[in-house]
């Protein structure tokens, strides 16, 4: 694992920025897979910026989403559809055709499942994919488990988490308790992976996943198992560390 540990959270998103922006810069037509939750937010606001100072394309990028929330409609405001629209895919020019998000709302969750796992595969493969981590080291919505599943699946939220994703809605009772994630499979598939971590409530969970043991109970813990995995975190989150 590379592991970069930057001074603030404005160092650490535009240092993922960068690394992403590298990325198209080498390969415009690369496949991204991306991430939600409150760490990516600054790397997004540096990559809309970059986009408006001409600095990258993504005219002929390609974009896979990591999970949603079921029973969320994409204009809900905390729907990982609607996070990506107004955070991202409002201001830069990924054709609209290129965005593959799950869907909160399916009309029949196993065929959407299915689907997804499909246009992946089509997609041949992801180039790089971003991640945040949850302090229960779940990525994506891979939440701790005896066995973790390799394609896009439905998943219960375990307590730790909606309790943890509660400071986004009005109480934990209206956090949906399920949620579709693309699989550990595809995650570990993808050519390159960018964790971000930021704040000290992830020092814990950063320290098992680049040095504790290798386990499903630590989803992020798998990734010691990926050729190349680099960590962008800030000085809190990197301080369990040696
Ligand atoms: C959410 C998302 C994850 C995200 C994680 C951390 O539940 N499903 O993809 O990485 O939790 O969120 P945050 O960045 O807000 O700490």
């Amino acid at each position: 694992m590379r592991i970069h540990i930057l001074d603030s959270y404005e160092e650490m998103s535009i240092k993922a920025a960068s690394i992403v922006a590298s990325q198209i810069i080498l390969k415009p037509d690369s496949v991204l897979g991306l991430a939600t939750g409150s760490t990516p937010l600054g790397m997004y606001a540096q990559l809309v910026e970059m986009f408006r100072n001409k600095r990258i394309d993504f005219r002929e990028v390609k974009t896979f989403n990591l999970d949603e929330y079921l029973g969320l409609a994409p204009d809900h405001p905390q729907s990982y559809n609607y996070y990506m629209n107004e955070n991202f895919f409002q201001k830069v020019n990924v054709p609209r055709e290129n965005i593959n998000i799950p869907p909160g709302n399916p009309e029949n969750i196993d065929t959407a499942c299915l689907s997804y796992d499909r246009a992946i595969k089509e997609a041949r493969e992801i180039d790089i994919q971003v991640l945040g981590v949850g302090t229960n080291g779940h990525i994506g919505f891979n939440e701790p488990d005896f066995k973790l599943k390799t394609e896009t699946h439905v998943v219960n939220l375990t307590r730790e988490t909606i309790e943890s994703n509660s400071r986004f809605f009005a109480s934990a009772d209206d956090v949906p308790r399920r949620a579709i994630s693309m699989g550990m499979g595809s995650i570990m598939r993808a050519n390159k992976i960018l964790l971000m971590a930021s704040g000290a409530n992830k020092a814990e969970v950063i320290r098992k996943t680049v040095s504790g043991e290798i386990t499903t109970e630590v989803p992020a813990s798998l990734l010691q198992l990926h050729p190349e995995v680099i960590l962008v975190l800030d000085k809190e989150a990197g301080s369990y560390l040696d």
